[in-house]
């Protein structure tokens, strides 16, 4: 890696230069950004300048919920060039060229270009990164702890678009849009793992033959459990989610886990025992609506007590901020990769932390002292039809340091 040193010793200024105020080092930072030698975006200013916001251009429900995407496919990167200003113009000719082809949008082409736990270890710069690498949250699960070097995340209402931006990428396709396609970044990475998925009524009942659920999945499912989620008060706004200073300010960090579903023993339950698993034992399935705020009683120990079981949403809901506000942008969605049925739960929140703080109420493993009838997975939430399958971290730079970010 010729530019390593280079790399190394601006880091090393960037940390180091307590003098300078936040602001003042993230300009530095970006003064000095490997891709200076660019032209700016010329669609810079038609863009949101974070990655991760999208909400501006979803479509809404009739109550206000932002409705998520139909298709996704996220592709596990591993670096195959060096970390140098050639490699970073490429990979941000690469992302220009998707946002000429495509608009930013549903009925286009969403996308995030960020980086893993596996980059900013080759950086040699972990430490001073805003993430690290992913841990065990579970005592039930024996989730692969991954490090990938970047994640390109792309979602669409159009399945042809995500399958043509990954062959022009990353396969044969030449041209995107009407246009040739002279940057790739299969110039620069290798895919070492592809996640397919989908979410919205239909696509559900489409994938019924995939292992873990039953054939007979509604029609009107949004997802395999078959109750929509993503109510727009139960999600952290893209403002809660965004780091506000220091060299990663803009960007956020994103967390990747892929769980295993084991949905047949759930679909043969009666309705009123779905709801009380997946939001509290005190909602009525007729009141379950999509309306944005969701009000919970916020009495978990009693519904452990005295009814034996507690509900997924409600412990979740626990590990709001102390403004009140939840902490994780919840970006997931299902899949049937490999014949089995799954969720790749993407997740932005600040800090990683967040995510562990999340993880931990949803655990639930005090409850336990409340009533034998709760273990760690039986009748706490929705433990019992989810495994954990993997987890990977990665931070999520702004659009305008989305090339080997932290290296400049
Ligand atoms: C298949 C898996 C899952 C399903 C079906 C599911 C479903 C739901 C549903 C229906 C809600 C109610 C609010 C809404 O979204 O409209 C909810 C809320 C939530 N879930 Fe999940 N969830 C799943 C996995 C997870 C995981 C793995 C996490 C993170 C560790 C998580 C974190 C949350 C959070 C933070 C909330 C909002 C709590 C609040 O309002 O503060 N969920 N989930």
């Amino acid at each position: 890696m010729a530019s390593r040193r280079g790399l190394l010793r601006h880091l090393a200024a960037l940390s180091g230069a307590a003098g300078l105020s936040g602001c003042s080092r993230l300009l530095a930072q970006r003064a000095e950004a490997p891709t200076a030698d660019l032209p700016p975006n010329p669609l810079a200013a038609e863009l949101p300048t974070s990655q991760h916001a999208w909400n501006d251009r979803l479509h809404t429900d009739a109550h206000g919920n932002h409705v998520p995407p139909r298709h996704y496919r996220i592709l596990l990167l591993e670096l195959e060039a060096d970390i140098s200003k050639e490699s970073a113009a490429t990979v941000e000719r690469a992302m220009r060229t998707l946002e000429a082809a495509y608009d930013y949008r549903p009925s286009g082409l969403l996308h995030a270009l960020a980086w893993g736990s596996g980059y900013f270890e080759r950086l040699d710069a972990l430490e001073a990164s805003p993430i690290r690498h992913p841990k065990v949250l579970s005592r039930v699960d024996t989730p692969d702890l991954l490090a990938f070097d970047a994640a390109l995340v792309l979602a669409s209402d159009i399945p042809s678009h995500l399958a043509a931006v990954d062959s022009a990428m990353f396969r044969s396709r030449t041209d995107l849009g009407g246009d040739p396609v002279n940057d790739r970044l299969g110039d620069v990475f290798r895919v070492a793992e592809r996640r397919t998925g989908f979410l919205g009524e239909g696509l559900p009942a489409a994938h019924a033959d995939a292992e873990g659920v039953p054939d007979s999945l509604p029609e009107s499912a949004p997802n395999f459990s078959g109750f929509g989620t993503g109510r727009r008060e139960t999600q952290a706004t893209e403002e809660r989610v965004t780091i506000r200073d220091g060299p990663w300010a803009g960007g956020t960090t994103m967390h990747l886990s892929q769980l295993q579903l084991s949905l047949d023993s759930w679909w043969e339950r009666p309705a009123s025992e779905q709801v009380a698993q997946l939001f509290g034992p005190d909602f009525e399935p007729s009141e379950i609506d999509m309306d944005p705020s969701l009000p919970f009683s916020d009495k978990v120990e009693e519904h452990a007590a005295e009814e034996g079981v507690v509900g997924h949403f409600e412990k979740a809901a626990r590990a709001r901020d102390e403004n009140g506000e939840p902490r994780l942008l919840r970006r997931d969605f299902d899949s049937a990769d490999g014949g089995h049925a799954g969720t790749e739960f993407l997740s932005f929140q600040r800090e990683l932390q967040d995510f562990e703080r999340v993880r931990d109420a949803m655990n639930g493993w005090w409850l336990r002292d409340e009533s034998s009838q709760i273990t760690d997975r039986t009748n706490n939430g929705i433990l019992e039809f989810i495994t954990v399958r993997s987890r990977a971290n990665f931070y999520v730079p702004p659009r305008d340091e989305r090339a080997f970010p932290g290296s400049g």
